[in-house]
C-alpha cells in the first residue's frame, strides 16, 4: 500500500543524500545552486547526456546512480524543454513530473526547485509541491497485500530547496488546503457504492465540520416536504435512502450572497428500468463525481479559510431498477412546479439537478451557481476527455470559468444553448420530458433541461464532466481513477474573481 509521501522545504545548501532531483533546459544548462551542488558531477553529467541521447526534452529523464562527486546515492536530471517556452503556471505540472520521477525504492528525496534561470519564487515553489503531492496519490484501502516497493514509500520523505523557506511554506500552505480538497474528492469517486451510498456520504461531509463547514443534511421527509419530487422519483427505486447535503462556509462580509456550487451525486447510476448494458456499468460508481468536487472545494475553501460566502449543495441518490422504481412515462412535479415526463431513467442527473438548483436559488439568492454532472456520454462524443462542457447563461462567468481552466489545465469548452434546442425537450403530456428525443446534441439537450430551472436573470454554468470527472486522462498530477476534477478549477475561479 503506497503511502503519501512526508514533504517539507529546505534550502540549497543543506547536503542532500538519496536521491536528488534537478531541471535543466534544452541547452543542459542549470541554474547556479544546482551547478554548484553538482560540482565536479556536471561532466558526468554532460558524458552520460551524451552517451544516452538525452536533450533536456521536456519530460525526458536522464537517471544516474552513484554519481562520483556526490552525496546522494542518485541524481535524476530532468528536462525542461526552452527554458523560454516554461510558464509559472507549470510549475504544478513540473512537480509532478518529478515526482513520477522518483525511483521506486526511494525514501529520502530532494527536488531542487531551480531552473536555469534562477530558483523558482515561493509560490512556484509552493506549486511544484502541490503537483508532487498530487501525483503521489494512490487509492489502494482494498489492496491488503503490500509490494516491497510500498515499503519505501511509506517511508518516503520528499524536501524541496528554495531560496526563501519561510516564504514557500506559507504559500504551500494554502495549496496544502487545495490539494486536501482534490484528494477528498479522489477518495469520494474511487469508493466503491457499496461502501459509499447517500447516506455515508452525507456522514463524510457531516465530518467536514471540523474544518468549519456548517453542515445541514436533508432527509426523505425534509425533502417531499419541500416537493422535490424530481429527485426522489430517482431514488424511489433504490433500497438506500436519498439525501441532500448542503455546506455553508462563511468566509467573507456578513450578509454578503454566497457563490453557489451544486453537484450530482448519482452514487450508483444502474440506468434504473431503463437498465444500462453491462459492459463498465462498473464504472457508475463514479457518476456522484460532481457532488465529490464539490465536497472537495468546499472544504478547500474552509481548510484555506478563504474571504467568501459559500454553499455547496449535493443531490446524493441511487439509480436502481426496482418493483417500486420510477418508470418511463411516469410525471413528476418538481419542487419548481413544473411537470416532468420521464421517458428514460436513464436520464437521472437532470432531475435531480433540477430540484437541487431550484432550492440553492431559492433559499441563498447565491452570486451564481455552477452545477457539476457526469450527466451525459454525449459531452465525451463532442469533446473526448480533455475539456469539460460548458454551458452558461453568462458571458463574464463563462470567461472567468474558461481563463481560470487555462490556469490550471482543468479546461472547459462551451457549448451552444439556444430556442432550437430548447424545444426539442417539449413534452405531449407535461411541461417538458427528460430527454431530448434524439441522441444528437444530447449534452445539449441535457442542459437545456436544467435552464428550465434557472432563473435567466441569475448567472449559471453547466459542467458536464462526464469525460473529466473519472477514467480520465493520466496526466503528471493524475494517476487516479477518480480525478478529483474541478476542485482547482473553482478554487482559483473564487480566488481571483469573488474574494476581497
Ligand atoms: N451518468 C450517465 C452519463 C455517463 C455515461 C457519464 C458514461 C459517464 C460515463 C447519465 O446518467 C446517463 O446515463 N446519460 C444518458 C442520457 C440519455 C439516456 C439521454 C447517456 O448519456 O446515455
Ligand atoms: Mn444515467
Ligand atoms: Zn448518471
Amino acid at each position: 500500500m503506497t503511502a503519501a509521501p512526508k514533504l517539507g522545504f529546505g534550502s540549497f545548501s543543506t547536503p542532500t543524500k538519496g536521491v536528488l532531483i534537478v531541471f535543466c533546459d534544452d541547452r543542459l544548462a542549470f541554474g547556479p545552486a544546482t551547478r554548484k551542488t553538482l560540482g565536479r558531477a556536471a561532466d558526468l553529467v554532460a558524458r552520460a547526456a551524451r552517451a544516452e541521447g538525452f536533450k533536456g526534452k521536456s519530460g525526458a529523464a536522464l537517471d544516474l546512480l552513484l554519481p562520483e562527486g556526490l552525496r546522494a546515492e542518485r541524481l535524476v536530471v530532468i528536462g525542461i524543454g526552452k527554458a523560454a517556452d516554461f510558464k509559472p503556471r507549470d510549475a504544478v505540472k513540473l512537480g509532478g513530473g518529478a515526482m513520477g520521477r522518483v525511483p521506486k525504492a526511494a525514501e529520502d528525496v530532494t527536488i531542487f526547485a531551480e531552473l536555469p534561470a534562477g530558483a523558482l519564487d515561493p509560490g512556484q515553489a509552493s506549486e511544484l509541491a502541490q503537483g508532487v503531492m498530487l501525483r503521489a496519490y494512490s487509492f489502494d484501502r482494498y489492496k491488503t497485500k503490500r509490494k516491497d516497493e510500498d515499503k519505501a514509500s511509506q517511508k518516503r520523505f520528499i524536501t524541496i530547496t528554495v531560496g526563501d523557506v519561510a516564504a514557500a511554506r506559507k504559500a504551500y500552505a494554502r495549496r496544502e488546503a487545495v490539494n486536501g480538497g482534490v484528494l477528498l474528492a479522489r477518495d469520494l469517486v474511487n469508493e466503491p457504492a457499496n461502501v459509499l451510498y447517500p447516506e455515508e456520504f452525507a456522514r463524510r461531509v457531516r465530518a467536514l465540520s471540523k474544518s468549519g463547514l456548517d453542515v445541514e443534511v436533508l432527509d426523505v421527509k425534509a425533502m417531499k416536504k419541500l416537493g422535490m419530487n424530481a429527485l426522489l422519483g430517482v431514488g424511489q427505486g433504490s433500497a438506500r435512502e436519498s439525501r441532500v447535503v448542503v455546506m455553508r462556509w462563511n468566509g467573507g462580509k456578513k450578509g454578503e450572497a454566497p457563490v453557489c456550487f451544486a453537484g450530482k451525486g448519482v452514487c450508483f447510476d444502474t440506468g434504473g428500468i431503463s437498465i444500462k448494458p453491462a459492459g463498465s456499468m462498473e464504472d457508475m460508481k463514479g457518476d456522484m463525481a460532481g457532488a465529490a468536487c464539490v465536497t472537495g472545494l468546499m472544504k478547500a475553501l474552509a481548510e484555506r479559510k478563504a474571504k467568501v460566502n459559500a454553499v455547496g449543495l449535493i443531490g446524493l441518490v441511487e439509480n436502481m431498477p426496482d418493483g417500486n422504481a420510477q418508470r418511463p412515462g411516469d410525471i413528476v412535479t418538481s419542487m419548481s412546479g413544473q411537470t416532468i415526463e420521464i421517458i428514460n431513467t436513464d436520464a437521472e442527473g437532470r432531475l435531480v439537478l433540477a430540484d437541487v438548483i431550484w432550492y440553492a436559488a431559492g433559499r441563498f439568492k447565491p452570486k451564481f451557481i455552477v452545477d457539476l454532472a457526469t450527466l451525459t456520454g454525449a459531452i465525451m462524443v463532442a469533446l473526448g476527455q480533455d475539456y469539460a462542457g460548458m454551458f452558461a447563461n453568462n458571458d463574464q462567468l463563462a470567461e472567468r470559468l474558461s481563463k481560470v481552466g487555462e490556469e490550471t489545465g482543468e479546461k472547459v469548452w462551451r457549448m451552444p444553448l439556444g430556442p432550437e434546442y430548447d424545444k426539442m425537450i417539449d413534452s405531449k403530456f407535461a411541461d417538458m420530458k427528460n430527454t431530448g428525443g434524439s441522441r444528437w446534441g444530447g449534452a445539449i439537450t441535457a442542459a437545456q433541461f436544467i435552464k428550465r430551472f434557472v432563473d435567466d436573470k441569475m448567472p449559471w454554468a453547466h459542467l458536464d464532466i462526464a469525460g473529466t470527472g473519472f477514467d480520465s486522462r493520466q496526466n503528471d498530477v493524475n494517476r487516479s481513477w477518480g480525478s478529483g476534477w474541478g476542485v482547482r478549477l473553482l478554487d482559483q475561479l473564487v480566488a481571483e474573481y469573488y474574494e476581497k
